[in-house]
């Protein structure tokens, strides 16, 4: 007789747990959309095991990287001062997962534009998402904007991208029309990139 196979319930206590599980979870071809989800949900958010990566800038929000997940994911900390906020954007065909890990930040969810990107964008859902909660997104549900919608608290995300890249598309909510930039790293393993490197046009 066949006895069942056990499912894992994956849980991680610390930071450095949840990074360990999420090597051995993507070190398979086939990763589960709702088991990272829970994953990351899982994970009560400690200031003391990310601050070293949550490094602010007065102007726009940043993004921090953590790790590099073997190839298979980037794993960044975003920073969102008092009433930061993203463009509309696109995921370049990845995977996003987004976790608070502190205060509340606001998405609002875009179809894509028609196909001669004339005319207003459409705006499908909003919703707050709060500390410990993750969302998730990817190309084929829609376009978002993320937001700090407080003026006295700052926001921190902890966002997981696979498979990793460097480029996505903006979206102008009046026309519809796109532009591709480069992304780049405020700081990276808790080290800030030098300046000239660190200059930034990039909103996912
Ligand atoms: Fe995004």
């Amino acid at each position: 007789m066949d006895l069942p196979v056990q499912t894992e319930v994956c849980k991680a206590q610390t930071l450095g747990e949840l990074i360990e599980i999420l090597h051995r979870l993507f070190s398979d071809d086939k990763v589960s959309v709702a088991e990272i989800q829970t994953l990351m949900e899982s994970y009560e958010s400690n200031p003391e095991e990310w601050t070293r990566f949550a490094q602010f800038d007065q102007f726009r929000y940043t993004r921090n990287l953590v790790d590099k997940g073997n190839g298979k994911f980037n794993l960044m900390i975003l920073c969102w001062g008092e009433g930061h906020g993203s463009s509309i954007h696109d995921h370049t065909d990845s995977h996003c997962f987004m976790k608070i890990l502190q205060g509340n930040l606001k998405e609002t969810l875009f179809e894509w534009p028609g196909k001669k990107g004339a005319g207003a964008m459409v705006k499908k859902s909003e919703r707050v998402l709060r500390e410990n909660q993750c969302a998730y997104i990817n190309d084929s549900i829609g376009l978002h904007r993320v937001e700090n919608p407080s003026h006295t608290e700052t926001a921190v995300s902890l966002h997981l991208y696979s498979p990793p890249f460097e480029a996505c598309h903006t979206f102008d909510q009046r026309t519809g029309h796109k532009q591709k930039v480069q992304m780049t790293f405020y700081s990276q393993f808790g080290e800030r990139t030098p300046y000239a490197a660190s200059i930034s046009q990039e909103n996912n």
